[in-house]
């Protein structure tokens, strides 16, 4: 039986053969079979021959059918020590029923190997621009359309500033250059990094050329003792994120609408340095603003201190106080819906001091409190500018239902989400939420209580329940 080494073909033929397969989403190796078994076969010879030196493959290229039904992900893992996360979001991908490709840079390998990264995918990693086998087809051109979106995590400062450049010298950057599919980034660096304005001219230009980005979120660093913007988004955000471009033809119901929520804690000043402040993360109203905006709502969050870069396409204001978050309210208004998901301080001091308090031989210096403002009551109780649904959240360590009951009644909202926050729970900073909802039918408040879910399942479920009063879903 005759052999045929690919590489002795003549240029004409290898331009030919690169891009019929890179059309097809094959290797060379697999086109040569399908042609060979089309001529047994007595199929049709291919007639279409390239002019020499024209190969080019016009955007965009088609996924080949039969991978069609699930989604592709080309996972590019950049070298930085978040590069170990990009595990868990194979797995998160995985789990998504998406399948993933790697690619892994050389500085990656520092970090994780391509045996772990193929171990997950169940795929064969990419490493080399100038590997033979699986650059001699264009592995590139592959990488780079054979899949309906790429995804980089984690995206490190140098990698964006090739790709803002258009650089093209390894496997990564020429995917990236090469590609006609979506782009998402999950920047993870040093805060110092995050915020030179080399890196931030970078992130708007990449921006500006229509690549999204999830995170980084605020947090620790690997560096001992650093903290600051700069930590990659956990795999679970990446996966929803990527997800959401994947799949961005689901239902919009909440087209057309305005929704306004409030997230995280509140941090009241005593003096310059020192505050009260609560656990809450934030997770559980960033995720519903998320919801809300992949049901095709406008959405403006309104939050306290927490540690989650700002969701893309939602508009965030940051506060430090319930009085701050009480005008940044105020001025979003009117909105069709508003959802007051923020741990906000019950108190504040009443007079914050303009300088270090000092330990004294007299003893403690009083604190004295005085009451802030109850943001979700004064907004249920406008009349004018009232939102049409007003949501409350009611988070309590016992009697649950009877507290919530009482909330509901006192603050004249339209629903209650009541949800259990004593630490055995490990709601408040945690992923998961056990929740019930509180609505009225004529006078008689009924409760329904949702199985326990993840923060971003509840959101998703909570806009459902939204759409379904003042959207556009039946
Ligand atoms: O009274 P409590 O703090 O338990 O009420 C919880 C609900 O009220 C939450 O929806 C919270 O966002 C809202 N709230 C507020 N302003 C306050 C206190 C609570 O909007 N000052």
């Amino acid at each position: 039986m005759a052999s045929l080494t690919i590489r002795k073909l003549d240029d004409t033929l290898k331009a030919y053969l690169r891009l019929r397969s890179a059309r097809n989403g094959r290797s060379v190796e697999e086109e040569i079979r399908v042609i060979l078994r089309d001529l047994a076969e007595g199929g049709p010879e291919p007639t279409e021959t390239p002019a020499a030196g024209s190969v080019t493959v016009t955007a965009p290229v088609p996924r080949a059918a039969s991978v069609a039904s699930e989604p592709r992900i080309t996972l590019i893992i950049g070298g930085g020590i978040a590069a170990y996360k990009a595990l868990d979001l194979i797995r998160r991908l995985k789990e998504r029923h998406i399948q993933v490709r790697c690619v892994l840079t050389r500085a990656a390998q520092q970090f994780v190997t391509p045996l772990a990264a193929s171990a997950l995918s169940h795929e064969r990693v990419y490493t080399d621009l100038f590997d033979a086998e699986s650059e001699f087809d264009a592995g590139h051109i592959r990488l780079a359309r054979d899949c309906d979106l790429i995804v980089v995590a984690p995206a490190t400062a140098d990698l964006m500033a090739k790709m803002a450049q258009g650089h093209a010298d390894d496997l990564a950057t020429a995917t990236l250059l090469a590609a006609n599919r979506p782009i998402l980034l999950a920047p993870a660096m040093n805060p110092l990094m995050w915020n030179n304005p080399a890196t931030r001219r970078n992130v708007l230009q990449l921006r500006r050329d229509g690549v999204h980005t999830v995170g980084p979120n605020a947090g620790e660093m690997a560096e001992a003792g650093e903290a600051g913007i700069g930590r990659m988004a956990e795999p679970v955000e990446i996966a929803a994120a990527a997800d959401r471009m994947l799949r961005p033809l689901l239902p919009r119901p909440l087209a057309g609408k305005r929704v306004l929520i409030t997230a995280g804690p509140t941090h009241e000043a005593i003096d310059p340095v020192r505050y009260i402040a609560n656990r809450s993360s934030g997770k559980q109203g960033f995720a519903i603003a998320a919801a809300a905006r992949a049901a095709g709502a406008e959405v403006v969050l309104v939050t306290g201190p927490v540690e989650l870069g700002d969701p893309q396409g939602i508009s965030v204001m940051r506060v430090e106080s319930a009085r701050d978050m009480l005008h940044r309210v105020e001025a979003a208004l009117p909105v069709d819906v508003a959802i007051f998901a923020a741990a906000v301080a019950d108190w504040r001091v009443a007079s914050e001091g303009s300088q270090k308090l000092k330990k004294t031989a007299a003893g403690m210096p009083p604190l004295q409190l005085v009451e802030n403002p109850d943001i979700l009551a004064t907004i249920s109780r406008l009349k004018e500018k009232r939102p049409p649904l007003v949501i409350g959240f009611a988070a309590e360590t016992e009697h649950l239902i009877e507290n919530a009951k009482a909330k509901f009644a006192r603050k004249g909202c339209d629903w209650i989400v009541a949800n259990d926050v004593s630490p055995a729970t490990g709601v408040m900073g945690g992923d998961r939420n056990t929740v019930h909802l509180l609505s009225r039918e004529g006078k008689e408040v009924t409760v329904d209580s949702w199985p326990v879910m993840t923060k971003e399942e509840v959101a998703t479920a909570l806009v459902s329940r939204i759409a379904r009063a003042v959207g556009t879903a039946s």
